[in-house]
């Protein structure tokens, strides 16, 4: 590609290190498509004939199907996905023809912008993948609408809440990762083709109408930017971690409820694994992996923040380093969701089980503080009251709900036996009942508002 100038070919190990076709072949669509664009501003600017660009259109369409077909490969000389497409498209035309695409343009804003395609299209299916996972908690959580759980902080029982109320609370998360990768979209829409090599071009090339043909709504502002800016790979990176993230969330809660001491969940065969040793195992391998791809998608963004960092303008060939963390993300990302939906979507919850343990751990004592604050006690005394019976039940080893009328008068004598009424799992939840509360008229309407919000996404 760059002969004339140089006495000597590169040597082999430096060809080895340089070459990049191993992981930047998954662009050459994106790359074709870049050039078809390019060939017609080229065109479009006087600097191709009519017949040249028919062509070497006609010869990209050639290369495209050979591509998709295996029939093109990269050959052990190509440097990367962009020469070696070249040496395809030269093959295909010949050399007077093929030779004048490069005209006007660099590896460096062809690959700035190709990056930009593909994960704007990665960008949407992964989102997609990420409501399945929603749509899949949305389902359990209308199937068990109503039933109470411990709801915990610090891992504790702290009050009673509905199951559904807990599983929406996780789709919440994952819906604004899709919307991040929305907003992130808004950003990542802008074409760096016709930013050439770091300067512009000379040739009177229409970067907006390359733009406009790659699907983008404008082109760059600044052709430096344009070439070096690789922000977008790290936010792009962000979001796939920090879906990661939230997804572990969830897997770390299952991995726990699968457990025997908690046996709120059974795993579905197809969605758990076995032991090889142990007969009796069924393991939660799929929440396990989430949970560890995880860190994977973290130190995915930590590579390529570490490439940019202090990275002087333009281009650098460090930034060759920014492809094999995001594509690792993207395909990491692809496999995990869909094994995660369907382990959300069949998980066995047990209502007896969570029902049972929702009032237990004196979860309802905040219930006996806030009725006392309702009878228009301070919340400072109501707060020292509650804990009073907490206090009293625990040396005698009974709950709440069996203090008798003496035994609540001599707590304090603002708790009448009326306290009863929120001495109970269901009056607990219902009491919660402004917006974003675990009251169940409250959770059902959020469930219709998480399923609109997802549809609109
Ligand atoms: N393969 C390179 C990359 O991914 C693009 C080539 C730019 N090379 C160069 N020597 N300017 O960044």
């Amino acid at each position: 590609m760059w002969g004339a100038r140089f006495s000597d070919g590169p040597a082999d190990a430096l060809a080895a290190l340089s070459k990049s076709t191993d992981f930047d072949w998954r662009l050459a669509p994106y790359d074709i498509a870049g050039s078809r664009a390019h060939a017609r501003v080229l065109h479009r600017a006087g600097l191709l004939q009519d017949t040249v660009l028919e062509q070497m259109l006609d010869g990209l369409d050639r290369l495209e199907a050979d591509v998709a077909s295996g029939a093109f490969v990269p050959a052990p000389s190509d440097e990367d996905v962009h020469s070696a497409l070249e040496r395809g498209l030269i093959e295909r035309v010949g050399p007077e023809v093929g030779g004048r695409l490069r005209a006007g343009r660099s590896r460096n804003d062809q690959v700035a912008t190709l990056f930009r395609m593909y994960l704007r299209d990665h960008a949407r299916s992964s989102a997609q993948r990420v409501l399945e996972v929603v749509e899949a908690l949305t389902d359990q959580a209308e199937t068990h609408m109503g039933v109470a759980m411990p709801g915990r902080t610090h891992l504790q029982h702290a009050q009673p809440v509905l199951l559904s109320h807990h599983l929406l609370a996780h789709a919440w998360a994952l819906l604004r990762d899709v919307e991040r990768w929305q907003d992130w979209d808004v950003r990542a829409d802008e074409s760096p083709y016709g930013s050439g090599a770091l300067a512009g071009s000379s040739l009177g090339l229409d970067p907006e109408a390359v733009a406009a043909d790659l699907g983008f709504s404008r082109s760059a502002h600044n052709s430096i930017d344009g070439t070096a800016a690789r922000d977008f790979v790290a936010e792009f990176s962000f979001v796939a971690a920090m879906a990661a993230v939230d997804v572990s969330r969830i897997a770390e809660e299952v991995i726990l409820w699968a457990t025997k001491e908690f046996s709120f969940v059974t795993l579905h065969d197809a969605f758990s694994t076995g032991s090889s040793i142990m007969p009796q195992k069924k393991n939660p391998d799929v929440a396990e992996l989430a949970r560890g791809k995880a860190g994977r998608l973290v130190g995915d963004l930590a590579g390529v923040m570490t490439t940019l960092k202090a990275l002087p303008l333009a281009y650098n060939r460090d930034l060759q380093e920014d492809k094999e963390p995001v594509f690792d993300a993207v395909d990491t990302l692809e496999l995990l969701l869909p094994a995660f939906a369907g382990m959300v979507g069949t998980l066995t919850f047990h209502p007896e089980r969570l029902e049972s343990l929702a009032p237990q751990g004196f979860s309802l004592a905040t219930d006996v503080a806030e009725w006392l604050v309702r009878q228009g006690v301070a919340f400072r005394v109501a707060h020292e009251v509650a804990g009073a019976c907490v206090q009293a039940c625990e040396q005698r080893d009974i709950e709440l709900w069996d203090l008798s009328d003496d035994d609540l008068t001599a707590i304090s004598e603002h708790l009448t036996p009326d306290v009863r009424t929120v001495l109970s799992v269901p009056g607990s939840l219902a009491s919660r009942s402004g917006k974003g509360g675990t009251a169940p008229d409250r959770v059902r309407e959020q469930l219709a508002e998480v399923r609109r919000h997802a549809a609109d996404l």
